[in-house]
């Protein structure tokens, strides 16, 4: 169960439950219409096991496919899956479902929040990044063509369904990428679990299901918890941004078409350990025991030219878009993290030039 923004769903976590989509949305909903939304390599994939499902409990679906890829993730989309909704003649109770990663996810989301001032959102996220952080946690949002993410809003989904199985099929980048934000969840919230992560990188990085999905259901718990504390206090949910300052300006100074987005977070986390053990706010042993698990993952080399001053550069307009401090969330601990603005660019663009050529 997670709680956010006043709603409780439910995320159901299991090895075949795909299968179960059907049944699962029935018990929840009094509709017979839905709309299946997903891209073409996701649904080549699991589209037709899921309309099966969906079909045996005599849901009348529609479906809608993406090109995939961050491109689709737009207002045009969004138009032309408003459209499809109309179609469809979906009604307030009936859902919009999304099958696929954190595109499909963002997308079909936003839609739902605004289709009918918001009909039901069920999320099924195939990648491992959407199962353990973009399905849950409510935000959704499309890009504008001047900056990622500009136009969205929070809207919880009613029920989220995960199933480990799926990632089977994702490509061995995109399964590291996922694991970044594993790894996030142990490093900022749980030294139980990073001491787990240790011990089974090695089967989670060669795909091993059973260990998927305990990391998997782990991730999702930590990032209820840590989502749900931040109701009650303020701010606390930043430290899920952990790897993410540095992270996102890599991706901005790459022009988002050389690092996937865990790549690029798993680089930020690297620096920002390094911050944290300059500025003596984590002991060397924790330190380095948090980089070994990050280099058994990989971090990936940064591309020729890609130098500390234009690194920064993303970094000052991103502190300047925000009218706030640059903020850091650097480890303290296994386990536990804290957030703190970080003003001095040389000492940034030494800590960069570690990285960086
Ligand atoms: N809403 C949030 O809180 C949140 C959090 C993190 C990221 N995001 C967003 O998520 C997006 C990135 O998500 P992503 O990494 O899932 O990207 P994605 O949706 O583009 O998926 C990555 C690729 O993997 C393929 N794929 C997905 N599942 C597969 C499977 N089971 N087998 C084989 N191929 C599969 C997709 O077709 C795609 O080509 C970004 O737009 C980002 O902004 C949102
Ligand atoms: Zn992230």
């Amino acid at each position: 169960m997670v709680k956010a923004a006043g709603l409780t769903y439910r995320v159901l976590i299991e090895a075949g439950a795909l299968s179960g989509t059907g049944s699962a949305l029935r018990l929840l909903l009094p509709s017979s219409r839905a709309l299946l939304v997903s891209d073409s390599i996701v649904h080549s994939l699991y589209g037709e096991q899921v309309l099966k499902t969906l079909k045996a409990e005599k849901w009348q679906v529609s479906t809608y496919r993406l090109q995939p890829g961050e491109q689709s993730k737009t207002l045009l989309n969004a138009s032309n899956l408003y459209d499809a909704a109309v179609d469809a003649g979906l009604d307030r109770n009936s859902p919009i479902i999304a099958l696929g990663g954190g595109v499909v996810g963002d997308l079909a989301g936003f839609v739902a929040s605004t289709y009918l001032r918001g009909v039901p959102l069920i999320m099924i996220p195939t990648s491992l990044l959407a199962q353990v952080d973009s399905s849950v946690g409510g935000k959704v949002a499309v890009n504008h063509p001047r900056g990622k993410n500009l136009i969205g809003t929070i809207y919880p989904p009613r029920l989220v369904i995960i199933d480990p199985l799926v990632t089977a099929s994702l490509p061995a980048r995109q399964l590291q990428a996922g694991l970044a934000e594993v790894i996030k969840y142990g490093i900022i919230e749980n030294e139980k679990f990073f001491l787990w992560l240790e011990d089974n990188i090695d089967y989670l990085l060669a795909g091993d299901s059973t260990c998927l999905t305990g990391a998997i259901a782990e991730s999702v718990r930590a990032k209820a918890r840590v989502v749900e504390a931040d109701e009650y206090e303020n701010d606390y949910r930043r430290i899920l941004n952990f790897g993410h300052t540095i992270g996102h300006a890599l991706e901005a100074a790459t022009s988002y078409s050389y690092y996937l987005h865990g790549e690029a977070v798993m680089a930020g986390m690297a620096a920002a350990v390094e911050i944290a053990l300059h500025q003596k706010k984590i002991d060397r042993p924790a330190a380095e025991r948090i980089t070994a698990l990050l280099n058994k993952v990989g971090i990936k080399k940064p591309p020729a030219g890609l130098t500390a001053e234009k690194v920064i550069d993303k970094l000052r307009q991103d502190k300047k878009r925000r009218e706030s401090d640059l903020i850091f969330v650097l480890p303290t601990a296994i386990g536990s993290a804290s957030i703190g603005p970080v003003n001095d660019e040389q000492f940034l663009k030494n800590i960069l030039g570690l990285f960086l050529s």
